[in-house]
């Protein structure tokens, strides 16, 4: 029986229907993930606990804010993060290596200019991040659901493409990139019909994979395979 059916106790007595994004994997942390987290945490790692944010504060400067929902092991978030110290970067993971991994890496480079969410991303957003505060908003090679009876687990649909929309600044661009083509047609579906979004795309659909954006594991994964790679970027507009 799915999760879907039976919902699971969020809360002594309280049952919630969840239809989530993702699989919470148990993978081992290694023993330099562990550390990274145990060194990076206190500087690094925000909790929803602590509610809105305000990200003068979390930064200690002004600077334009962008937000990576599912940045998997986290190196094209660093490498980014890196080559824009101008900006700063707020990742979201649920899967703890990837937190591990991300914190290391961040750790060599040095990084002042990212923090991390251990967390559900659609929650986040809800509890921790102001409206119309961010200057970009990424999603790379988000789990695809392949099979047909699972798409309504896929994360871009019309109700979140709004409260992404919510969170953008105007002018703010909302950057996704997959290697289903399936999930690429429902991803331009979607955005294509949601109200305050203008396509960047001079053709209507799709662009060329921005300088700004590095590789990612997966997506050399899907290079590999033969897949093709498709970016979208939508502007706030309203
Ligand atoms: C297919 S992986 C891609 C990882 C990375 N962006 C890359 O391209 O290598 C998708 C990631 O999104 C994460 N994810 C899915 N739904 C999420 C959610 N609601 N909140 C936070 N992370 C999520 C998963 O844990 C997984 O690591």
């Amino acid at each position: 029986m799915s999760e879907q059916q039976n919902p699971q106790p969020e809360k002594e007595g309280v049952y919630l229907r969840k239809i989530r994004s993702f699989v919470k994997r148990e993978g081992r942390l290694t023993k330099g993930q562990a550390r990274a987290i145990e060194t990076n945490w206190p500087a690094m790692g925000l909790s929803v606990d602590t509610g809105m944010l305000d990200f003068n504060q979390v930064f200690g400067r002004q600077a334009p804010v962008v937000l990576e929902i599912g940045f998997g092991m986290g190196k094209s978030l660093v490498a980014m993060a890196a080559a824009e110290p101008d900006k700063d970067f707020i990742g979201i993971e649920v899967h703890r290596p990837g937190i591990g991994a991300c914190l290391a890496d961040a750790e060599a480079a040095g990084l002042t200019n990212l923090r991390l969410f251990e967390h559900d991303a659609v929650e986040v957003l809800a509890q921790c991040i102001p409206d119309a505060s961010l200057a970009r908003m990424q999603l790379y090679f988000p789990d695809p659901w392949h099979k047909a009876r699972h798409h309504k687990r896929r994360i871009v649909q019309a109700e979140f493409a709004q409260k992404v929309r919510q969170k953008l600044a105007i002018g703010g661009v909302w950057h996704m990139a997959t290697d289903w083509q399936n999930y690429a047609e429902h991803m331009l579906e979607v955005m294509s019909q949601a109200e305050g979004y203008q396509n960047q795309s001079s053709s209507g659909d799709y662009v060329p994979r921005p300088d700004f954006r590095p590789l990612t594991k997966f997506e050399q994964r899907g290079h590999r395979l033969g897949h093709g790679v498709w970016d979208l970027m939508f502007e706030r507009i309203a």
